[in-house]
């Protein structure tokens, strides 16, 4: 029977994907061997009725052996565990959800709706590491990789709302932490509506104040917004930014002719959905019923908002979206601009199809490869 190591199951993508795995029934015809690299020795997790302990995830001489390992557990850890791993001879598959691998010539960025045939010819020609693409990059794949298969994107300018989860767990907490300092100032002058100055004055004091806790994020989130996510390139993007035009291009698999893509990232207030508005240039004037067919038609995830306020303020929402696969596109319409710009607002879960959806199918796709 062929071996997964799974390490970083407990953080918070990696609780996303054990429930995920839970829930398709996925810990099936393999056997599934836990890591830690705190806890060695411990117990593990319980699946199907065995209790796993837990392996020293920080000694690579114990993942020889395995034919696939599937990481959540960050950027860092992949740095040092898989060159060894690679120095030591290990041939099986890697599959992580970090940034290291992601534009190494020999990893592909997987997102299998959007390039299935891509992670295919991957497979056969000998590619062993699949890595999960920025979550940004895929929830706006699974909501217009439509209209990039029929060809007729020249370009695409995206304006971001990214949820707190992006950056961690540690920062959704300070921003529940934020919203209840928030709250709890200004309790005692919400029922006066005639105070609202005075209201909103409590609220700037409280932000701005020097106790404020933001230890994570550096600055108020709550009440607030920050139009910078990652470090800075040299060009002035944000490396968020940038990983809009390379890694949609190479997860396409148009690296030799990319199609432009640039924006502006903003870390807002919600908790675990990222929503993007987009500026997309067609290079012809399509109708807008057959973009709309597009969208709708490339994945059973993706599906259209109609343009008006009610089917907006109920579907097109990270109220509406968080904790499900559901990626609504809405707000489609031709611009001003021309009969060739299309705008479009999509929504999706951060933590789902941005982050460890697509390296739970890419382990099925695997082991079926394999087997
Ligand atoms: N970098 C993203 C963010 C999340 O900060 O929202 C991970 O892709």
């Amino acid at each position: 029977m062929k071996k997964v190591g799974i390490i970083g199951w407990r953080g918070m993508v990696g609780s996303v994907l054990m429930d995920r795995m839970r829930e398709e029934d996925d810990f099936q015809g393999f056997e599934p061997l836990f890591f830690s690299t705190s806890q060695a020795g411990q117990d593990g997790p319980e699946v199907n009725g065995t209790s796993y302990q837990l392996l020293d995830g920080l000694d690579a001489s114990l993942m020889l052996d395995l034919d696939v390992i599937l990481s959540c557990q960050g950027g860092g850890f992949t740095s040092e565990i898989y060159p060894q791993l690679r120095d030591n001879g290990w041939h099986g598959y890697w599959i992580d959800a970090a940034s290291t691998l992601r534009m190494e010539s020999d990893a592909l960025i997987v997102l299998d709706p959007v390039n299935r045939n891509i992670i295919e010819q991957g497979l056969s020609s000998g590619i062993k590491n699949y890595i999960g693409g920025n979550c940004t990059v895929s929830l706006m794949l699974m909501a217009l990789a439509g209209l990039f298969e029929k060809g007729w994107v020249e370009w695409v300018s995206s304006q971001t709302y990214q949820a707190a989860s992006g950056a961690g767990a540690k920062y959704m907490i300070e921003l529940i932490e934020q919203m209840r300092l928030v709250g709890e100032n200004c309790q005692n002058l919400l029922d006066d509506n005639e105070h609202i100055l005075a209201i909103d004055k409590n609220v700037t004091d409280t932000i701005r104040s020097h106790r404020f806790l933001t230890n994570q994020f550096g600055v108020p989130l709550a009440a607030s917004l920050i139009p910078w996510i990652d470090r800075a390139m040299e060009n002035g993007q944000t490396r968020e930014e940038w990983k809009g035009i390379s890694e949609t291009n190479k997860i396409l698999g148009r690296e030799d002719n990319p199609i432009p893509i640039d924006g502006c990232c903003v870390r807002i207030g919600s908790m675990r959905c990222h929503s993007q508005a987009f500026t997309i240039k067609l290079n012809q004037d399509i109708p807008l019923a057959d973009i709309e067919a597009a969208i709708a038609e490339q994945n059973k995830w993706a599906y259209l908002v109609a343009n008006n306020k009610e089917a907006t303020i109920n579907e097109l929402t990270p109220a509406r979206v968080t904790g499900t696969l559901d990626i609504p596109v809405g707000r489609v319409r031709k611009m001003n601009l021309g009969d060739e710009y299309l705008s479009a607002f999509s929504v999706g879960d951060q933590l789902l199809w941005g982050a460890a959806e697509p390296v739970r199918r890419m382990l099925k796709i695997v082991l079926e490869y394999i087997d």
